[in-house]
């Protein structure tokens, strides 16, 4: 693994492997890395010739200043983990790999940037009414990055499910020929999905959160005879009540923001199974629980 840590070093780096025909892999991350990350890693470097991994915290797509401030940087246990999955693959990839972690003057040398971007409907669900600004802010840093590593795939995770449906909308509006790879979510050996903000969890709060998982789960099985809206009211009636049908003491409770079952392309409501699209129906979820706020998806 080589760290880079400017643009136009970047920029070199990724002239040099075109020159010689190499096929790049992208992986945008803001660090704090862990399973799920590895995987979108491991994954790229088996398909591409020259993976460029970025670790950047990136301010503009956070709406909220406490948000940005407590996000965890441990870029230097970020490494280690980049460096050991190399040795756990075994192959010998260590010149294939690119960590790229720009400040931010590097990543935004005029300042805050000023464009704005616009996806229509698949914005306007879920995250995007909830958290302003964010998802322009993850495509501009998404396409300076696309810029700088020109990628032949850029891989993503279904964890954020919502992000997937805006980078599409933005290869298209762009017009870039990357391929997006969308990948599936790790989880815990007990359901959770892996995510940076784990970490902040009680131990109590993070032996009662896979029930997020586990309620999804039922969720599915039990769309295969119920109605959309009935699955949807169970969900989100399942979570809100968990505290007391399972007397949980220490005022731990489950709050969901939203549970909305959507078409896996468009995001949008749908109101009966018949009505998904070519990518089917998915359900996704975000919930507080112990202060911290967890997302999830199950596909129908
Ligand atoms: P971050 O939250 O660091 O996530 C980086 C990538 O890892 C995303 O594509 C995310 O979906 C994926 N990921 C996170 N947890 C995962 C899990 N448990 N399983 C599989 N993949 C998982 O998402 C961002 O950063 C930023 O918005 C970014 C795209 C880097 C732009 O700043």
């Amino acid at each position: 693994m080589k760290q880079i840590t400017k643009a136009a070093d970047l920029e070199l780096a990724v002239k040099e492997a075109k020159n010689q025909n190499l096929e790049i892999g992208l992986v945008p991350t803001m660090g704090a890395l862990h399973e799920g990350h590895l995987s979108l890693i491991e994954r790229a470097l088996k398909e591409n010739d020259l993976v460029v991994v970025s670790l950047f915290v990136n301010p503009i797509q956070f709406n909220n200043k406490e948000d940005l401030e407590k996000y965890p940087r441990t870029i230097d246990a970020d490494l280690e983990l980049i460096k050991n999955l190399e040795l756990r693959i075994k192959n010998s990839c260590s010149d294939k790999l690119l960590a790229f972690t720009p400040t931010v003057d590097e990543m935004y040398p005029q300042g805050e940037p000023k464009e704005v971007y616009h996806f229509g409907p698949v914005e306007e669900v879920m995250e995007g009414p909830r958290r302003p600004g964010h998802f322009s802010g993850v495509a501009v840093v998404v396409r300076r990055l696309f810029d700088l590593a020109q990628p032949k795939r850029a891989y993503f995770g279904e964890k954020d499910y919502q992000q997937i449906a805006v980078i599409r909308a933005l290869l298209e509006q762009i017009k870039y020929p990357i391929e997006l790879i969308p990948c599936p979510i790790v989880r815990a050996d007990d359901g959770l999905a892996l995510s940076s903000r784990n970490m902040r969890l009680s131990p109590e709060a993070r032996a009662i959160a896979p029930t997020i998982n586990a309620t999804l789960e039922q969720a599915a099985e039990m769309a295969q005879y119920e109605d959309v809206d009935d699955v949807k009211e169970w969900v989100l009636d399942t979570l809100s009540t968990f505290h007391e049908v399972h007397d949980v003491k220490n005022g731990l409770k489950f709050e969901p923001e939203y549970f909305e079952i959507v078409d896996a392309r468009t995001l949008q409501p749908i109101e009966n199974w018949e009505a998904a699209g070519d990518l089917g129906a998915v359900g996704c979820i975000a919930v507080w629980l112990d202060g911290v706020r967890l997302i999830d998806i199950v596909k129908f």
